[in-house]
């Protein structure tokens, strides 16, 4: 879901040309073809190398569910590959869309989890200085499956508005962390355009509150 909104966002803010890394180059609208693509597969480093040369700043929503050790797999190994191959490279930023802490939910998706906090460790131990950790609890947008288009925003949206005014809550023990508000699609996209593209955006870990703060500033 995020990734078309991330590349129709990056291709408005100019900044340079826009790379994609993508198992596949099938997506359909008009923005795609001023991308440059680049095939690859995260769980084969070699494969990323030639995409990173003379590239700045790098974005990975790159995440999935599964079985406990296919969500490490891909939240954690494949995003500690692009971390090494970005800080190999002589990448200056890289942004890594993880995930909020969900308590309870995160022994359930144990895989996810543990591999999210992996990169971000990975990340911070290899770029101190150029890591931005996004945090999103639940992102909502129109999420396509297959030929049918999913509108989360029915629930996600009058949540968000709710529940961004009550973080409070989230301290409430067990059940808090299920509390944290939603964020639409185009923001957490935004936010990370702007922490990719603008230098002085702060490095380390962003939450969900911060992401909707930074998403109601001006630029990119
Ligand atoms: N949706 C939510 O509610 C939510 C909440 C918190 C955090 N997040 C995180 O936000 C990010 C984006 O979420 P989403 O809902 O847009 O996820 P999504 O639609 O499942 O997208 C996952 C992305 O991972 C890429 N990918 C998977 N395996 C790969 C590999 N081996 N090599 C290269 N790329 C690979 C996919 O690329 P292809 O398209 O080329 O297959 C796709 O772009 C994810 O990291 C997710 O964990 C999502």
């Amino acid at each position: 879901m995020m990734k078309r909104i991330l590349m129709s966002r990056l291709l408005h803010s100019q900044t340079s040309t826009a790379r994609l890394l993508s198992g596949r180059s099938s997506l359909k609208d008009s923005w795609a073809e001023s991308v440059v693509w680049h095939q690859g597969d995260l769980l084969s480093p070699d494969s990323l190398k030639d995409s990173l040369i003379g590239v700045n700043s790098v974005i990975s929503c790159v995440g999935g569910f599964g079985s406990n050790s296919y969500m490490y797999k891909i939240n954690g190994t494949a995003n500690i590959n692009a971390v090494k191959a970005a800080k190999e490279q002589g990448v200056k930023r890289f942004v890594f869309v993880s995930a909020a802490d969900f308590g309870l939910v995160n022994y359930l998706l144990r895989g996810y989890y543990e591999g999210k906090r992996a990169t971000e460790e990975e990340l911070m131990t290899e770029l101190p200085h150029g890591g931005v950790i996004l945090r999103p609890g639940f992102i909502h947008g129109t999420r396509q499956v297959g030929s049918i288009k999913l509108p989360l925003s029915v629930i996600g949206a009058p949540l968000e508005m709710i529940l961004k005014h009550a973080k409070v809550l989230t301290a409430i023990p067990l059940v808090g962390p299920l509390l944290i508000p939603p964020v639409h699609v185009t923001s957490v996209a935004k936010v990370a355009v702007s922490a990719a593209t603008d230098p002085t955006f702060p490095h380390g870990i962003i939450d969900v509150y911060s992401i909707l703060q930074h998403s109601q500033q001006k630029s990119a």
